[in-house]
């Protein structure tokens, strides 16, 4: 599962290497970049997949589901960091694995910075 998928390449890059026995899932937080993920991966002949919209972090999955979770850009997004690992860590498989890549903060934020909307989402 991509966590946040976005357009859905990470996704494509995935169905190649699960190939046509594996299956890989997205989920996004809007219907736009849903949509978007969908008509890259069909256009790409992507028949592996499936993509859904979430709300919040509550993830549409059982636990105990995933081999892999991805994910990249998506968790520094949130304001609640901890939902999000712990849907992560509930829909995984014991031994499973996460891969993710972030921004991390190791200082404070100027306080002009951290009171931006603007600055929130650049
Ligand atoms: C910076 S983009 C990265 C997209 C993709 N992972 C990539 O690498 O191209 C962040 C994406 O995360 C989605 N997003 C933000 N907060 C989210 C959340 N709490 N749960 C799921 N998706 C979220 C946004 O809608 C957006 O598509």
């Amino acid at each position: 599962m991509d966590f946040g998928c976005g357009a859905g390449f990470d996704l494509y890059v995935a169905s190649r290497i699960v190939g046509k026995d594996g299956r890989i899932c997205g989920v996004d937080l809007t219907q736009e970049m849903v949509s978007r993920a969908v008509g890259n991966l069909a256009s790409a002949g992507a028949t592996n997949f499936e993509v859904r919209k979430i709300d919040s972090e509550d993830l549409p999955y059982p636990d105990n589901f995933f081999d892999i979770v991805i994910s990249n850009g998506v968790i520094n997004l949130s304001p609640r960091k901890s939902a999000c690992f712990r849907e992560i860590h509930r829909v995984l498989k014991p031994g499973g694995r996460i891969q993710f890549a972030d921004v991390v903060l190791e200082n404070d934020l100027p306080a002009e910075l951290a009171g931006s909307l603007e600055a929130w989402s650049q």
